[in-house]
Order: C-alpha cells, then structure tokens, then sequence
C-alpha cells in the first residue's frame, strides 16, 4: 500500500479538465492505497479571491470530492488552512528554495504575465505545494500534466532537505493519466480549459446544467474540414473533443475514429456532449444532496483530525531536522 497526496484550488467551480486529469484518479486509488485529498485553500488566496465565493467554493469543491466517488471511509479528505501544518511547512521549506528555480514556473509565468499587481505568494505558491506533499511522506502524487514542473520542484526541495539536514522525507512520484492529462480550453484549443478562464465558453463545469454542457460543446472551436480525426497539431479542436469523449466513455480514441469516419462534426459533437452529460448527472445529483446535509461538516472535522496527526508528527521531525525552537528532553 503507497500513500496518495493530491490537492485542488478552490478557485472556482470544478471543470471537466480538473475531473478528468485528477479526480478520476483518485477514485481509483483509494481502493488499494491510504490516500489524502485536500481543498487548497491557501493556494487559492495566491491571487485575488472574494472571501464570500472562496467560502462558498470550498464548501462546494469538498461536495464535488465526495459526489465523485471519494469515500471518506477510504479517504482522508480535508481543507488544507485547517492543517496549520502545511504553512508552517511551506515557510521552511521557502527558506531551502531558490529564486532562480522558482522563476522558471511556467504557471507563475501564465499566472503573472500583464498584471500590474502579482503577489509574492503566487510566486513561491511551489513551496508551499512540496509542503502539502512531503508532510504526508507521499510515494504518489495524481495530478494533471500541468502539475509536472511543481512536482518535479518538490521532488529537489525534498532531496536537498534530505541531504542538508536529515533524510526524513520520501521523494514522491508524478502520476499522470494516459488520456485526459490535458484537456483544453473550448474555445482557444492550445490552451489549457481552466476555472477561472474568464470566458464561460470556454469551460465545462461540473456543476453546468446539460443543455449548457451541450450548448459549449457545439458551439466549440474545430476546424472546416469535417473529418474526425485525432491530429493535436493541425486539428486542436476536434483532438480535443476526440479526448473528452475517450475519458468520459472509455472507448479508445482509434475506436472513436472509425466510428465517425465520413459522418462529420454534427452528430460528433451531440454525442461527446451525451457523452459527458451522462458522466456529470449523477454526480451533480449526489452533489445537490450532500451539500445540504450535515454529514459534509463531520467528514471535514474528522479529515482534518486525521491530517494534522500526520502532518504534526512530520513538521515536528522537519523543525528538529532544521534545528528550529528547543528539544524537549
Ligand atoms: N485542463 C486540465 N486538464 C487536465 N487536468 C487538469 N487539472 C487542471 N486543469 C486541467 C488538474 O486538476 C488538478 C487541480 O488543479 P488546481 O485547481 O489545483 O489548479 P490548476 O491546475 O491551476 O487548475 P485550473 O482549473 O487551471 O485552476 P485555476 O484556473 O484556478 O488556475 C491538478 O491535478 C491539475 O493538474
């Protein structure tokens, strides 16, 4: 059994990409391993936040979590500013990061680019993130391909912490998966489908009614030659959609191919949107139920019980690894 660590931002409603690229794992990874799903929080604060929505959004993302199949009996599930931990963490392992290193994010990079006001904390947010992973000594990280350049940070924070001081921390693997590591924007197919993209157009929520999901998904960018083919460079569009479709139903992508050989991009783009509407119904129907019911608020309480036992007996290690505050004899 490996431990499990994986966190989403409370940034906005959940799209499909976030479902897809991450928590679709998660629900098959808690069967055969001690797995901890978290609400970051503090992540989301990185930049500007509505204190009423982020409230809102946290609440909403740990009923997402549980509507898709996390098991709080399987799964410890827990919103990250509830584990002081993780910040307590993050600032020491800030102090072992290096300018330089962090500069060459790509996200803080996209994050930033054109904005007059960037805080300090989107920039060393890295730190901060190796932190949620490395206090629950985590073998796996499930994350979607936009993931791999903070995680392979954590993984050098983590063996120059070993080496400089104690080694105390495991050094964690990516998991990736093989279809839907990056599903794209609807409407700009080279970029990433995020939440908090300014055009609704150009994201399926988990939570949008289907005759939305069904609208975005027709009304998404392809090409003018009509041919469903998988071909990311000159066909973004329609390999995108070819990937939607293969996540949400399973079927290969080759297999998609020859079923709408010579059928064009109509009834292509009705059935990718049955398609992901039969994948959202039940979940936005369990959804609907959790939310109002009181159980949403044990689970949390018990979840960030059992993190911070976790998480203190590891930060408790790292300050004495750093020689911070005194040893109790
Ligand atoms: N488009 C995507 N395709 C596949 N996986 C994705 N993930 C995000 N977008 C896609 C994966 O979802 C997990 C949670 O991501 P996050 O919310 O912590 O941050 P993010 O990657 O910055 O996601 P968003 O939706 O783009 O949020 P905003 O708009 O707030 O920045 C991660 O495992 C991520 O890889």
């Amino acid at each position: 059994m490996k431990t499990i660590f994986s966190g989403i931002q409370p940034s906005g409603t959940l799209t499909l990409g976030n479902y897809l690229g991450a928590i679709q794992q998660f629900v098959q990874l808690q069967h055969d391993h001690d797995c901890y799903f978290c609400v970051v929080d503090e992540h989301a604060i990185t930049v500007p936040q509505d204190r009423l929505e982020l409230r809102k959004n946290i609440r909403s993302l740990a009923a997402l979590y549980l509507a898709s199949g996390i098991d709080p009996n399987k799964s410890t599930l827990f919103i990250q500013s509830e584990v002081p931990a993780h910040t307590q963490l993050g600032w020491m392992l800030q102090s072992i990061s290096y300018m330089g290193e962090l500069e060459r994010m790509t996200q803080f990079k996209d994050k930033s680019e054109g904005k007059d006001a960037v805080s300090s904390a989107l920039f060393t947010y890295p730190a901060l993130m190796a932190a949620d992973i490395l206090l629950y000594n985590a073998d796996i990280v499930p994350v979607g391909d936009d993931q791999k350049q903070h995680l392979e940070l954590t993984r050098n924070v983590a063996q120059r912490f070993n080496n400089r001081f104690n080694d105390i921390f495991t050094i964690p693997e990516i998991s990736i998966p093989k279809v839907g590591a990056r599903i794209m924007s609807l409407q700009e197919p080279t970029k990433k489908m995020s939440k908090s993209d300014s055009n609704e157009k150009a994201f399926i929520s988990m939570l949008d009614h289907p005759k939305k999901i069904e609208k975005k998904i027709k009304s998404a960018v392809t090409d003018s030659e009509g041919i469903v083919t998988f071909d990311k460079e000159n066909k973004p569009g329609v390999s995108n959609l070819l990937t939607i479709y293969s996540s949400c139903t399973g079927e290969t992508i080759e297999a998609l191919e020859k079923k709408y050989a010579g059928k064009g991009y109509g009834d292509f783009k009705q059935d990718v949107a049955n398609a992901v509407i039969q994948l959202l119904e039940p979940i936005q129907e369990r959804y609907e139920a959790l939310l109002q019911s009181p159980e949403l608020d044990t689970i949390l309480d018990q979840g960030a019980e059992k993190a911070s036992r976790q998480a203190n007996r590891m930060l408790a290690k790292a300050k004495k690894a750093m020689g911070l505050g005194r040893v109790r004899k």
